[in-house]
């Protein structure tokens, strides 16, 4: 059709850009608020325990209670140290590179971040690593979108509960599989399909640890796998729970022959649902 008075036709996608460029600032407030709660509140908590082992040390002057104070105190500090290291490491390194990343190591990382958290809300946090190849990604990216997965699983078991994390490699597509299970409120079917659009959130605000609420968790967490060539897919049942699965890229292909378009669904036995596709 011709308009000959109409607008530069390029303003639409101009504007498409723009407002993509903000979801994309929106994402990265919301991930850094997040952050900045999660690890003030694990500091504290390790203040917390050097101050209380240091007035215990002071109070009580007999060699075992001393030795018992500073191994405390010592262990704390470690903690912090950790901490530290690794906010630092997700500040330092803000690069969209992808590398060979040990991604056992940077889910433990990641959980040490959320270890009084955890706690708090009586989640307990089981661990089924088999050996697995290094895989190509962005370390920093992929642990936000571990943190998104992880507190949506605590957010989902509000009385506490089991949360499992799987991380395994499937030689038939010869990639990295790494699953967030938790035993939770799981996801109504008709709701299924809407939970990685943006802004899309059945809760009412932030909690009390401040997280959740926006709605960007989840759109974010897509973006990033998208930009891996990865997959994320939901499997859910109401009352049993909810699992994330991720599928990532290994840094050396395997040898084997990748079976491309391999039954994945049906391997993993679970229900059709939303998947970014590679
Ligand atoms: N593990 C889960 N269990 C149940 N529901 C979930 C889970 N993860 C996400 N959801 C649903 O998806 C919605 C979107 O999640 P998300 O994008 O992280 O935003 P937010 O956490 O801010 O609500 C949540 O509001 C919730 O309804
Ligand atoms: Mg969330």
């Amino acid at each position: 059709m011709e308009h000959p008075e109409s607008t530069d036709p390029a303003a639409p996608e101009q504007q498409v850009e723009l407002l993509k460029q903000r979801l994309a600032e929106a994402q990265k407030l919301t991930a850094l608020g997040e952050l900045v709660s999660t690890t003030t509140h694990e500091f504290n908590n390790v203040l917390m325990t050097i101050i209380n082992y240091a007035k215990l040390g002071l109070r009580h002057r007999d060699a075992a209670t001393r030795d018992k104070a500073f191994e405390k105190i010592l262990a704390a500090g470690n903690r912090a140290a950790k901490i530290t290291n690794t906010v630092l490491g997700l500040a330092r390194n803000r690069a969209a590179g992808q590398e060979p990343t040990d991604l056992t190591r940077l889910i433990e990382d990641t959980l040490l971040l959320l270890e009084r958290e955890m706690n708090k809300y009586r989640i307990r946090v089981e661990k089924q690593f088999r050996p697995i190849p290094e895989a190509l990604v962005n370390g920093n990216q992929v642990q936000q979108v571990l943190l998104n997965l992880l507190i949506n699983a605590r957010q989902a078991m509000p009385g506490g509960g089991r949360l499992l994390i799987k991380l395994s490699h499937d030689p038939e597509g010869d990639m990295i599989d790494l699953v967030v299970r938790d035993f939770g409120a799981g996801i109504p079917a008709d709701k299924l399909p809407r939970i990685f659009d943006a802004f899309y959130t059945t809760k009412a605000g932030p909690d009390t640890s401040g997280k959740g609420g926006t709605g960007l968790g989840l759109s974010t967490c897509r973006d990033i796998i998208e930009s891996h060539r990865g997959r994320i897919r939901v499997d859910s049942t109401v009352g049993k729970g909810t699992a994330f699965t991720l599928k990532l890229p290994p840094a050396r292909p395997s040898g084997t022959p990748a079976a491309l378009g391999a039954p994945v669904a049906h391997q993993l036995g679970m229900a059709d649902s939303p998947t970014v596709p590679g």
